[in-house]
């Protein structure tokens, strides 16, 4: 398969993509979603395909977030429509019955940090940095996070990461439960490759099964919107957010490199 924005590699079932937009932080932008979107279904019908790793290309990233430069000028409905898209790319590496795994090499910023949470699990090297910034760019997560986040760290830490936009590092990452190991930087990949050669050992069938249920354990409750999930509410206000000021200064700023000045309007 071609693929304009990732780079893919079998070796004895395990099938390495690595996201390639070194020169913008491996920024998610509407080509790399298209690959992705692409490149899973290839992971589903190959059957030489046992087991999956997403990572980054260069060594300080692995993903910085959604392309900051693709938010300009969107309306609410055109934000709601992006968010949905991502979150739906996402959901189907999430549901994906080979497992796929996340070698964070780096950065994992917004959509990054989001990327690796739909992944089944993750590993990261010690240079690692995990936030949800979106709060900056007078902004929330939307490709899943405000959801994952909570899912796999808990309410308070997922609360005041998202509201402060501060970054983990490594150890604390690894403390929370968001990774399972950290690695060095060079020695990344080789211990994900160890972990996956030992579930290819396993039952396919019970392993995917393992994956459904665990999915299902995890699902929002959806109490508080009235039977839509927290991630219909996640794209909602996602797109509530387009059409604030603070929005527009927040990205603005991010562009021309400066201090975002909020006022909350
Ligand atoms: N979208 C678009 N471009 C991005 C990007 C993003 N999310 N993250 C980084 N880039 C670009 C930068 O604009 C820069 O491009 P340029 O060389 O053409 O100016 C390039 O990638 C390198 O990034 P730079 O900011 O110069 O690197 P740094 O080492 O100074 O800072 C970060 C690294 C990750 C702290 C910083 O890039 C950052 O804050 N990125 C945005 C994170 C974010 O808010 N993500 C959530 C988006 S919803």
């Amino acid at each position: 398969m071609n693929y304009t924005t990732i780079l893919t590699a079998l070796d004895n079932g395990i099938f390495t993509i690595t996201i390639n937009r070194p020169d913008k932080l491996n920024a998610l932008n509407a080509e790399v979603f298209n690959d992705l979107d692409k490149v899973i279904d290839e992971v589903g019908g190959n059957n030489d395909i046992k087991t999956v790793i997403i990572t980054g290309a260069g060594p300080k990233a692995f993903v910085a977030g959604a392309d900051i430069t693709e938010f300009n000028g969107l309306s609410k409905d055109e934000a709601m429509a992006l968010a949905k898209r991502g979150q739906d790319v996402f959901f189907k590496i999430e549901n994906s019955k080979k497992p796929i795994v996340a070698a964070v090499n780096g950065f994992a910023l917004g959509g990054g940090c989001e990327l690796a949470m739909a992944c089944h699990f993750r590993l990261c090297s010690e240079n690692a940095k995990f936030g949800q910034p979106e709060v900056n760019l007078g902004l929330i997560p939307g490709y899943g996070g405000t959801q994952r986040l909570t899912q796999l760290i808990g309410k308070g830490k997922s609360m005041e990461l998202q509201m402060t936009a501060n970054m983990l590092g490594a150890a604390e990452a690894l403390q929370l439960g968001l990774v399972n190991y950290v690695t060095s930087p060079e020695t990344l990949l080789e211990k994900t490759k160890e972990l996956l050669t030992l579930i290819q050992s396993k039952a396919p069938i019970a392993v995917g099964k393992i994956i459904e249920c665990v999915n299902v354990a995890v699902v929002s409750d959806s109490a508080y919107t009235n039977g839509k999930s927290g991630y219909d509410k996640e794209i909602e206000s996602f797109g509530d957010c387009f059409v604030t000021e603070d929005m527009k200064e927040g990205t603005t700023a991010f562009l021309e490199k400066r201090k975002a000045a909020f006022k909350g309007k």
